[in-house]
């Protein structure tokens, strides 16, 4: 820590000293919340954070978006219990522009056969900016209250979730038996800056909006701090119910009101795309004057029975979108241009910006994407340039003022050479369209340390493996002493807990040397040897024990962590569902069909499925994976109904469909567990066969293939 007192440091050495102590405090708070194993005192990790939140003080213009000071509270994840959300906690699709509301609307219409002029009422409801929450109740009492987490599985709040006061601890009216209320939980802004207010004056850190600070006060360990913090909740969704007490999104939200919940006062039924369109603007010119944020509207499909038949693609409903409002603007100057180099060997241009406010969050990096779209802009080196940021996506910049241009700036010049490996970096030619691909990327492959480096990272993220304590500057440190080149080394890590052991203390005594020179104080071998020594050897158990727990993993986050090109989450469940364990996946991978087996799955098309193929193309990878599995037990995907009679039977339409559209009826069958095929086989099980059906009937017949006609069908799914 710089010992020269805050009130004489220059805006530069504030700049500098934040940066450290955002990275240096974040590490801490790692050591101590993941790993239990903290590197400093109480005393020392505290008198950092004021010293943050000193600077910050005085150099407001200087707070950082990764400041810890915007993340009082919300370190302790591991502390409260996981609860698994019986349904999951899905999230929306975004529209920026009227023609995006169109396309929703029309996609709905198609989807559901329905004519251009039929009426898709949906429900018009201010998106609120805070953070969602799920409330379970039992007979009307209020038993269990979550965060959303993952989706898939929050935290426990239950406690903290009591005493807002929006949330009725009772229910009045005739609840359903089993209801799960679910909203969000926001601070006004009259509760925000009183909050604010109040912590500056107790000398503690300020938060940096109304959403991170509702965040940070449901997420406090004592349930006394969230009581003293003012906070609200709107009801607008819902998760397990026992019975229906409504048909439509509308009713539900009446009844939501007769249990004693607090439904946004805004919310409005619309019939046509004009409805829709005129209350968006109504909405966003009373915006500012809400008195809370909100980031954009929600419409919905208001019948359920709609709803359901238009069901989910991956985790976004697709009877509901968020219509968002513009995002922010503000000017600042381009102080250095960096080259990234990602996963897939992209070289991402990155700017680095003359820290800014927008939209009460500091900004200073922006991507500027790729070599043509640094051209297009003409952005430079000291350039001033107007940027903008919408909710958590990476800023932008929108344009070049050319009137603040420096005269002596010169064109930047996008490298031709990877800047970690030196291998050349080129634009990939699509052999179809003749087209140059946008990105450029290294072609070092194998032998690029950052390429292996960012594989290594994503393949342990909270999406993948999703390894407790192995972070990113561990990897790149085990790599560094070439304890690390592929994913079975992780694993193979907990059978060297020596070199492990070595490495880790490395790292600590990095951090504290670190902060010690910053200190300007002389490295101390002896002091506090002896707790740090304990430290360690937990931290190392901790490690080992994290990565042997992975060793059981499901096959979704198994693929998604291969970190194929254009094989995310989304992709990788689509794959797991559709093969639903790893012995068929990998088959499938070696049979001679591969592209179109995959391009007959529901949102796959030709890119994904070539990438897929170039994949277990390459014997490199193929032998990777075969040293990873070695590790693993890899579990099958459950299917999402084991009950139906067509789940784990391979089903083919063909011909006219007539009482759906072939997308709702394909949708529809994988809903159930069934796997859609494109071409009919001797391992086809059900040939769904409409008027018209030509040459996949006869195949049918030649393989002896159970055939049904529609109404047969929709018979079966339904028994
Ligand atoms: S509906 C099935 N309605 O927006 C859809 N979400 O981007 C579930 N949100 O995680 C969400 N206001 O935190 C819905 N009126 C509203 C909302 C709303 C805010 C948030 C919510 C959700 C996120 C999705």
């Amino acid at each position: 820590m710089s010992t020269k007192s805050v009130d004489k440091l220059t805006s530069a050495e504030a700049a500098k000293e934040l940066d450290r102590l955002a990275r240096e405090i974040a590490e801490h708070d790692r050591h101590y919340y993941l790993q239990d194993a903290p590197v400093i005192s109480d005393a020392e990790y505290d008198a950092l954070r004021r010293r943050n939140a000193e600077i910050e003080a005085r150099f407001p213009r200087l707070i950082r978006p990764d400041s810890p000071s915007h993340r009082i509270g919300a370190r302790p994840s591991e502390k409260f219990a996981k609860v698994r959300h019986a349904v999951p906690m899905l999230s929306l699709d975004n529209a920026f522009s009227d023609e995006d509301v169109a396309d929703f609307i029309g996609r709905v219409r198609r989807f559901l056969g329905l004519k251009d002029d039929d009426a898709v009422a949906v429900m018009a409801e201010p998106k609120i900016d805070g953070l969602s929450a799920s409330l379970r109740y039992e007979n009307g009492i209020f038993v269990q209250g979550a965060t959303r987490g993952d989706g898939e599985e929050g935290e426990d709040i239950t406690a903290n979730l009591r005493t807002i006061s929006d949330i009725p601890l009772r229910l009045s009216g005739r609840p359903p038996k089993v209801l799960e209320v679910r909203g969000e939980v926001y601070m006004t802004h009259k509760a925000f800056a009183a909050l604010n207010k109040r912590q500056e004056k107790e000398g503690k850190p300020v938060y940096a909006n109304p959403r991170n600070s509702a965040a940070g006060s449901v997420r406090q360990l004592d349930p006394k701090i969230t009581a003293g913090r003012a906070l609200n909740f709107f009801a607008y969704a819902w998760g397990e119910i026992s019975d229906m007490p409504a048909d439509t999104q509308h009713g539900i939200l009446q009844k939501f009101e007769s249990y004693g919940f607090v439904v946004n006062p805004l919310v409005r039924r619309c019939e046509t795309l004009e409805q829709v369109l005129k209350f968006y603007r109504d909405i966003e010119a009373r915006r500012a004057k809400l008195g809370y944020d909100i980031d954009g509207v929600v419409y919905k499909v208001d019948r359920l029975d709609l709803q359901e038949r238009l069901g989910l693609v991956s985790r976004s409903p697709r009877w509901a979108i968020a219509h968002k409002f513009p995002a922010e603007q503000a000017e600042t100057v381009i102080e250095a241009i960096e080259i990234q180099v990602g996963r897939t060997g992209k070289l991402a241009p990155v700017a680095r910006l003359k820290p800014v406010t927008v939209g009460g969050v500091v900004v200073q990096n922006a991507t500027l994407h790729n070599e043509d779209e640094i051209a297009r802009l003409d952005a430079r080196v000291g350039d001033t340039v107007v940027i903008q940021r919408a909710g958590d996506v990476i800023p932008q910049i929108l344009r070049v003022i050319l009137e603040k241009r420096p005269r002596n700036s010169r064109p930047y010049h996008f490298p031709h050479k990877c800047p970690v490996c030196g291998s050349h970096a080129v634009r990939e030619v699509d052999e179809k369209t003749g087209r140059e691909d946008v990105d450029r990327r290294c072609t070092g492959g194998l032998i690029c340390d950052a390429q292996t480096v960012e594989r290594l990272k994503y393949f342990v993220g909270r999406d993948q493996f999703d390894i407790e304590g192995l972070g990113g500057t561990l990897i790149e440190l085990f790599h560094e002493r070439g304890l690390l080149k592929e994913p079975a080394d992780i694993f193979a890590l907990t059978e060297k807990p020596k070199k492990v052991a070595a490495i880790l203390a490395e790292h600590r005594a990095r951090l504290s040397e670190e902060r010690r020179a910053a200190e300007g104080k002389e490295p101390v071998k002896t002091k506090g040897k002896k707790k740090a020594d304990e430290g360690e050897g937990k931290q190392v158990e901790n490690l080992m024990a994290a990565i042997e727990r992975r060793r059981t993993i499901g096959l979704d986050r198994f693929i998604n962590a291969l970190g194929i090109r254009h094989v995310g989450e989304t992709t990788a469940r689509l794959l797991a569902r559709h093969y639903r364990s790893l012995g068929a996946f990998l088959a499938g991978m070696k049979a001679g069909n591969v592209k179109e087996e995959l391009e007959s799955i529901e949102g796959i098309g030709g890119v994904v499925a070539e990438a897929i193929f170039d994949f277990f193309d390459e014997p490199h990878n193929v032998k990777a994976l075969d040293r990873l599995l070695k590790w693993l037990t890899v579990t099958d995907m459950a299917a999402p109904a084991n009950s139906s009679p067509v789940s784990g039977k391979t089903v083919v339409f063909t011909g006219t469909l007539e009482k759906m559209t072939r997308q709702e009826a394909k949708a529809r069958a994988e809903s159930l567990g069934a796997k859609v095929s494109g071409s009919v086989s001797a391992k086809t099980d059900i040939v769904v066969a409409g008027p018209g059906a030509g040459s996949k009937l006869k195949e049918a017949q030649k393989h002896n293939v159970q055939v049904l006609d529609e109404d047969a069908w929709l018979k079966l799914i339904s028994a």
